[in-house]
């Protein structure tokens, strides 16, 4: 039997998050991340190793009975090759390396999503001089890098063919065209499934401040129909948060998912039922699961402030707000960075999110 019975591959808020769940349940856990010192090395064992490198991951799997990750960026061949050398079987993984594969390319995942018949923008390979894009596509458009964009970066707009001439330098194959959808609100979603059990977390509504998440609240909306199909187009197990656009006329779209705990699940660590973390563990571990009713909850993100501060005041600063509950990830601070998050719960969860958020940063720079 393994030393550990969970192994999650990064070592970031999501990875600490995560064991943090299953630490509670009394599971031993192993994390893999380049950084020893990641803001997981506070909690559990880790391994210091690079996310594509088949050995490293194959000295985490062969200590852990169950694998899971917190960053879809991880290579899908590079698993599969540590797996092969720690001659585990696939099974053990979740989710697993086909669905990472997919995911990872978001073109790929924009294929699926209109192969299932999941409604999804239309997108096509942005290639040669771009005419062929330009003419299935048209403006506006979105450019986007197909692997490796997170909080925008790899996300460009062209409202006009002047402006795709200008943004010319800046693509290269490898990139996606994709039709601009005019969205009245962005949602998202956590969707769970495993092969017995497939559901939805309640439908959220996410404000992006330059691209990044900045308030998660419900939305007064359920859009899981959508949500789940999009799971189910890539054939995934597991949790996924599903980032979708709400038109005017009220239809959804998808937009992209995560194959991990999201940003936007973030509320359910204090909503009252099952936290996204804890889905992710017992999906991992092949725990049963439960379903994820909890009370109105809104999330704000603490990102990274330009310099040094004092915690304990911050803290003293958020907690006055009453049904205010602070997280922090014990990182290092980077201008920008996601260094924490609070969650306001109950009736006007939305103002007091945002009002213990900004008393945190006003005691933090005192
Ligand atoms: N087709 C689109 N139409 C309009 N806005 C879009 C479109 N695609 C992305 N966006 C905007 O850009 C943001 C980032 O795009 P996304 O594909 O989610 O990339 P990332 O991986 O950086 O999150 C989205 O949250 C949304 O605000
Ligand atoms: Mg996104």
């Amino acid at each position: 039997m393994p030393l550990f019975d969970l192994g999650v591959l990064g070592g970031g808020q999501l990875a600490r998050m995560s064991i943090q769940a299953a630490q509670r349940m009394g599971l031993r856990c192993l994390a893999l991340d380049p950084d020893p010192e990641c803001c997981t090395a506070q909690l559990a064992p880790v391994i210091a190793g690079r996310l594509d490198d088949p050995e490293a991951i194959a000295r985490l799997v062969g200590q852990s009975d169950r694998i899971t990750l917190e960053n879809e960026f991880i290579p899908a061949w590079a698993i599969a090759e540590a797996f092969a050398l720690a001659g585990a079987e696939p099974q053990r993984l979740m989710p697993g390396w086909d669905v990472l594969a997919t995911v990872q390319d978001k073109l790929l995942q924009r294929q699926a999503y209109a192969r299932y018949g999941a409604p999804t923008p239309r997108a096509v390979p942005l290639e040669g001089d771009g005419s062929e894009a330009i003419e299935a596509i048209g403006f506006p458009m979105v450019l986007k890098a197909r692997f490796g964009g997170y909080d925008g970066k790899g996300t460009r707009y062209a409202r006009t063919p002047v402006e795709f001439e200008a943004l010319r330098p800046q693509w290269q194959d490898g990139w996606l065209a994709e039709a601009f959808v005019p969205f009245r609100r962005e949602l998202a979603a956590m969707v769970y499934r495993s092969p017995h059990v497939c559901g939805a977390f309640p439908t959220m509504e996410t404000v992006q401040t330059n691209h990044v998440c900045d308030l998660v609240y419900p939305s007064g909306v359920d859009a899981s129909e959508v949500a789940i199909a999009a799971v189910e187009a890539v054939g995934g197990y597991g949790l996924f948060g599903v980032e979708m656009f709400e038109l005017e006329d009220g239809s959804v779209l998808i937009n992209e998912i995560a194959p991990r705990p999201h940003n936007t699940g973030h509320y359910t660590l204090d909503w009252g039922g099952v936290s996204q973390f804890e889905m992710h563990v017992r999906l991992a571990m092949g725990l049963p699961l439960t379903e994820p009713v909890g009370g109105d909850t809104c999330m704000a993100n603490l990102l990274g402030p330009p310099g040094d501060g004092d915690l304990r005041s911050a803290l003293t600063g958020a907690l006055e707000v009453p049904g205010s509950h602070v997280h922090w990830y014990g990182k290092a601070y980077r201008a920008g960075r996601k260094l924490g998050h609070i969650n306001a719960v109950g009736a006007g969860c939305v103002d007091r999110a945002v009002a213990a958020r900004s008393r945190f940063w006003d005691a933090w720079a005192r």
